[in-house]
């Protein structure tokens, strides 16, 4: 038996026929036929067939083998009679000599094969066996590469790779935190990274000009398919730079990724969309730019009109927008376009008007209602052809931009306009610096409180919030939100009339980011950063919509690990010791 092992399956083609082997793996299937028993043996790289004889002196001990059996071969290559091309080592098998059984294997909950039936329930309490199938654990190792070539990238930029804690205060990326609580500080509460934020940028003042790291943050938020509780960044953040240089050294290691991982060269720059310009044509600040279908503002056609439910909207203030979806009038039932109108409603519009172009006329839901002339403007406006279906939303700016935007990525994938051959990637820029909520009936900052606002913003603060913009980027790949980032504020006293203009008594931004604000008093350099999610860039660089897919042991919807059982009950002891009594 050989201990080290050296070789891969797939080392092996045609040109190594000749050659005596040892190989070491998993027995993925078992055959026999007319005497010969065929395996293919698995490791991390491949299968590879073996055959074993009759008269091979193994042959009643490789009789016992069953799937997931751990074995060590040593054997002969030669050429195969009946090629198999969808294999890389297809043209070869190993002619066995010997035969060790390195552990054998109960039957296994699942059978270990790419295109399984398996519940993904099923598949995550066995994970460990899970990531056998080449499928996913393809994706893995593409996530190593990943990081190789991040590391190397960024080092080769002169940044320096620093460790931030985990255990650490609160930072306001506007999720939940996750707490711990202390042992030898009774009551007091430590709270996970949701990102190394203030670390980072505390790393510059402390004059390290150029910092990266692959950090863990965690976030106790609502979960969806391209969110965990506990992700990856690629976090980075440089002194003495501007937005357009921390910028153009993502952009540069994107490129990089994706020359190396998926072979394709991104031209650069990359191309840039400010936040107001994605939103209205749009209705989105992570526009899936793989097909176009712009959302169109009729406003204007509709001035003086007649029909009640856009007068009252334009009373109100409001717009009339909409998509034309070409060629597509005849694919739209009435009952599908209810669905659409249900759609559209989950986003908050009041409903979905409809027009079909066809043989120069005008026909849908508010063809009766709208004049000649309006009809004649829309054809104008729209540049009508043959068999184009117009969806209208009227609504007050926000809805009918979201809504739309909403309904353009589901026509975009139910209608197969989506050209998946291609990644479109691009930057959204000049984000406003403020967002309403509706639920904390106040202002709160779009990315956080630390994001430089535009210099012309600066005096609006506390008097025009919704005019502030922000020196604030992300990057967005296919409809994804792969990272983002600012320039931060470094001077005391706008970090102070921010906090200000966000609500923060000066005593609680104290109490919160006291240590922080202390900081800036001691010559901060000009800085900002970006993070990237080493997550979604990996789903993005393996096809897949499932971030559990890229995460080698992820969380359910309800963020608990079915393979440990984590989240867990723990023991009275030990929730004395913290002093904390469960309600
Ligand atoms: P932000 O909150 O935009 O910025 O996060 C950066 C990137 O991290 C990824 N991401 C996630 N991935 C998986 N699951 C999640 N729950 C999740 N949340 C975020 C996204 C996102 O674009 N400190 C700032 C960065 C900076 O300003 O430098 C930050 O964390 O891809």
């Amino acid at each position: 038996m050989r201990l080290l092992k050296t070789t891969h399956n797939t080392d092996f083609l045609i040109e190594n026929v000749g050659q005596t082997v040892t190989l070491a793996g998993w027995v993925q299937k078992k055959r026999n036929l007319g005497g010969l028993i065929f395996l293919d043996l698995r490791d991390r790289s491949g299968l590879i067939q073996l055959v074993i004889r009759p008269e091979n002196e193994n042959y009643s001990l490789a009789e016992t083998l069953k799937n997931e059996y751990v074995i060590e071969v040593t054997g002969k290559i030669v050429e195969r009679e009946s090629k198999n091309k969808n294999l890389i080592t297809g043209d070869i098998e190993v002619e066995v000599e010997t035969l060790h059984i390195l552990n054998q294997a109960s039957d296994t909950p699942f059978e270990i094969k790419d295109d399984t039936t398996a519940l993904e329930d099923t598949r995550l309490k066995y994970r460990y066996l899970d990531l056998r199938r080449d499928t996913l654990k393809n994706k893995i190792i593409t996530r190593s590469k990943l990081m190789q070539i991040v590391r190397n990238y960024l080092t080769e930029q002169d940044f320096i790779e620093i460790e931030t804690p985990v255990l650490g205060k609160s930072t306001p990326e506007g999720a939940r935190d996750y707490l711990v609580p202390s042992r030898v500080n009774k009551g007091s509460f430590y709270a996970l990274p949701q990102s190394p934020q203030l670390y980072k940028q505390l790393l510059m003042i402390a004059g390290f000009e150029r910092y990266f790291q692959i950090a863990k943050c965690f976030r106790d938020e609502d979960l969806r398919a391209d969110r965990q509780p506990e992700f990856t960044q690629i976090d980075l953040e440089m002194s003495f730079v501007d937005e357009n240089d921390v910028m153009s050294m993502t952009e540069k290691m994107i490129a990089k990724i994706w020359k190396e991982i998926k072979h394709v060269d991104i031209p650069l720059p990359l191309p840039r969309l400010t936040w107001d310009v994605a939103m209205n044509l749009y209705g989105s600040d992570k526009p899936d730019l793989r097909f176009d279908m712009p959302i169109q503002d009729i406003t204007s056609v509709f001035t003086n009109t007649t029909f009640g439910v856009f007068q009252k909207v334009l009373e109100k203030h409001g717009i009339i927008n909409c998509l034309v979806v070409k060629d597509a009038a005849s694919k739209y039932s009435r009952k599908d376009l209810d669905h659409l109108t249900e759609f559209v409603k989950t986003y908050g519009a009041t409903g979905l008007a409809f027009l079909k172009y066809t043989e120069g006329t005008l026909q849908g839901s508010i063809a009766k209602v709208i004049s000649d002339e309006e009809k004649e403007g829309l054809q104008e406006q729209l540049s009508l052809t043959e068999n184009d279906l117009i969806l209208i939303v009227a609504d007050c700016f926000k809805v009918a931009k979201v809504s739309l935007g909403e309904l353009r990525k589901k026509l975009g994938s139910e209608l197969g306009l989506i050209d998946s051959s291609k990644d479109a990637i691009l930057w959204i820029t000049d984000f406003p610096l403020f967002e309403y909520s509706e639920t904390e009936g106040r202002y709160m900052a779009m990315h956080h409180p630390f994001t430089a606002p535009k210099e012309d913003s600066i005096d609006l603060l506390l008097t025009e919030k919704d005019k502030c913009y922000a020196k604030a980027y992300d990057i967005v790949i296919n409809g994804y939100e792969a990272g983002g980032g600012s320039i931060r504020i470094h001077q005391e006293d706008v970090q102070e009339k921010m906090f200000e203009a966000l609500g923060f008594s000066k005593e609680r931004a104290k109490e919160q980011f006291g240590f922080f604000l202390e900081a800036f008093q001691y010559g901060t350099p000009p800085h900002g950063g970006l993070a990237l999610g080493l997550d979604r860039l990996t789903m993005l660089l393996t096809d897949t919509t499932n971030i559990r897919d890229v995460i080698a042991f992820p969380k359910t919807a309800s963020a608990s690990d079915l393979m440990t059982e984590a989240p867990s009950a723990v023991e009275k002891e030990q929730l004395d010791e913290l002093a904390i009594t469960v309600k």
